[in-house]
């Protein structure tokens, strides 16, 4: 079982610290996109955390199931109103089955990165198919690597400069992993901690997505639809169950 960096600290701090995460303005486009693809079907949500996309889907009248490594991020999605329509199952989203097939299962917040080797990827693409009806869709939201937004021969790029806050990604080529190191001042103390990701390339996710029975149907830059381009900075990818 992979590590549970969303244990109680960061699920108790999780909803207030992204809170630009929970505004309508990503939620809505992001919620009625994949509202559209589970038409009148059921979801599956890997990596459901605190329901931030999970419960207003499930308003919508999509049938939502979801899976988490983290008993205490589900702890607060149960305490919210409406979280009684959706079931999670507490395990790795890279090998967990749930039972029953979806029409659609998502990725999203660029979580598919805590998967930090490519063997972890692959699986939870194979997982999924498995989980998905024929002509069932796989999405997945996730940033474009940055490297080419590092100086030459620089590894380190910061995504977050405050007087109260910084935050560093640490690129390591080599193994194709980035530590976040996050620093946080808070009622005059200071909050540190990172966290390792396994930044993936759009053309490998393609590949992951082939192996595993999908082809690509859409790849765009936002949920609302805007072109992926070389300057996007991150990508909305549907893949289908081709058979
Ligand atoms: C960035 S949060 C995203 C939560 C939610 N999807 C959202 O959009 O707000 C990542 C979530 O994925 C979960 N997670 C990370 N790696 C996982 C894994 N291998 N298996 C299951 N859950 C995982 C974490 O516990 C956390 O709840």
């Amino acid at each position: 079982m992979p590590r549970n960096y969303f244990d109680e600290p960061v699920a108790a701090r999780y909803d207030a610290d992204s809170t630009d995460m929970f505004d309508p303005s990503v939620l809505e486009p992001a919620v009625d996109f994949l509202a559209g693809l589970a038409g009148s079907g059921s979801a599956l949500e890997l990596g459901i955390g605190t329901g931030r996309l999970a419960l207003p889907l499930s308003r919508r009248g999509v049938r939502v199931q979801g899976i988490d490594l983290s008993p205490a991020m589900v702890e607060r999605l149960r305490a919210k109103p409406g979280a009684e329509h959706i079931g999670v199952t507490i395990g790795d989203f890279a090998t967990t089955v749930v039972g029953g097939t979806f029409n659609l299962a998502y990725l999203v917040y660029n979580t598919i990165t805590n998967l930090t080797t490519q063997d972890e990827q692959v699986e939870c693409f194979r997982t999924v198919a498995r989980q998905l009806e024929t002509g069932g869709c796989f999405v997945v939201e996730v940033f474009v690597p940055a490297l080419q937004r590092l100086p030459p021969g620089e590894t380190v790029r910061a995504f977050h400069l405050s007087p109260t806050r910084l935050g560093f990604d640490e690129y390591d080529v080599a193994t194709q992993t980035l530590s976040s190191h996050h620093y946080v001042v808070e009622d005059g103390h200071l909050r540190t901690g990172s966290m390792p990701f396994r930044y993936v390339w759009p053309a490998e996710l393609d590949l992951m997505a082939r192996l595993a029975g999908m082809r690509l149907r859409e790849r765009w830059s936002d949920w609302g639809r805007e072109p992926f381009t070389s300057e996007s900075s991150s990508h909305i990818s549907v893949w289908q169950k081709t058979g």
